[in-house]
């Protein structure tokens, strides 16, 4: 997830002189020099070994709630990625979570290709694109106040994948990109007002469930993130359209690069536990691998006799 607001904040009050990180020349792999807590144990994003999940069924489903009223929109290209803030009163809830979580604001990242350009990646998979819905604890009233918190954000995750025709969902937010293309912080263009869920998967249900990071410095261990297993359907010519976007970062020729490649590598899962809320398939399918073969062993143990 992409949280330019800390650094604004953190910039106005003179904490920080906003130093410069990016995605270009491997750049995730420097950010811990300058952002310690980018290397700690629990960082985000990771892959997600479906079968190694420990099924929570008490986890439950998510509740979204607002997110099926039309809202008004605005799109920024923040030089890190395509950002929309919501005004207006979407929250999550249950699916495990301790209380209400508000949303305040969803962005992408995105390849360089269809091969890859997802943060979470499932079984190794890369997916083509992520949106990162960022919801905060509702009691603690902002995102500012929740970003140095422990469980202080939800961050939903969805995968998309390239399909045949375009997504009509989609098609007034990719419309706009070409009206962001410029990197500028400042530049807010109106999208339609839309219900949120036109930009998820319809029905979304299983999930993973993991404590995790930001995905981007300051890298704050503060995240609880569910990845779910419903797909997002977008076209190619869609989706090269994320790749017109200028990014903040440019080449020693002082060129801007187009943004592209805007998500980090997957970290070490360390010590930590991914949860499901349902059987995974996979799981099922281990399970009956585990049980032939078991099945075999017996026997040929009793063939052998
Ligand atoms: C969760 O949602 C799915 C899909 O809508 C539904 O089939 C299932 O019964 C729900 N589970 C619970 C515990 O409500
Ligand atoms: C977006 O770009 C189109 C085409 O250049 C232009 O007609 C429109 O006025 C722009 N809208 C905004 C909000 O900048
Ligand atoms: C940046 O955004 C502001 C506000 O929308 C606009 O007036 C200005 O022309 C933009 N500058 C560039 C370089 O795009
Ligand atoms: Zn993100």
């Amino acid at each position: 997830m992409e949280l330019s607001v800390v650094f604004t904040l953190l910039t106005f009050v003179g904490l920080s002189t906003a130093a410069s990180w990016g995605y270009e020349d491997n750049g995730a792999s420097k950010w811990a020099d300058t952002y310690s807590t980018c290397g700690q144990n629990s960082q985000s994003p990771i892959n997600i070994e479906t079968f190694d999940a420990t099924l929570q069924a008490s986890l439950g489903n998510m509740t979204l709630t607002g997110y099926d009223t039309p809202v008004a929109l605005t799109i920024k290209n923040n030089g890190h990625t395509a950002q929309v803030d919501v005004t207006g009163n979407q929250y999550i809830s249950n699916g495990g979570l301790s209380e209400q979580y508000k949303l305040a604001q969803f962005h992408f990242h995105w390849g360089s290709d269809d091969t890859k350009g997802s943060e979470h990646q499932l079984n190794s998979n890369a997916y083509p694109m992520e949106v990162h819905f960022v919801h905060y604890k509702n009691s603690l009233g902002s995102l500012g106040n929740s970003v140095s918190v422990k469980d202080g954000l939800a961050v939903l995750g969805f995968m998309f994948e390239i399909s045949d025709s375009d997504n009509a969902n989609y098609a007034d937010l990719i419309s706009k990109l070409a009206n962001i293309t410029a990197y500028n912080t400042s530049n807010l263009v109106s999208l339609t007002n839309t219900a949120l869920m036109n930009f998820i998967p319809s029905n979304p249900t299983n999930f993973f469930r993991y404590s995790g990071s930001l995905t981007t410095p300051s890298c704050n261990e503060v995240v609880v993130w569910t990845v779910f297993t419903e797909t997002i359907k977008i076209s190619q010519t869609q989706m090269a359209t994320f790749r017109t976007l200028m990014s903040s970062e440019t080449d020693a020729n002082n060129q801007q690069y187009n943004i592209k490649d805007n998500f980090r590598p997957v970290q070490p899962l360390h010590s930590r536990t991914v949860y499901s809320n349902f059987y995974s398939s996979s799981a099922t399918a281990a399970y009956i691998t585990v049980y032939t073969g078991l099945l075999s062993l017996i026997l040929s143990t009793i063939l052998s006799y």
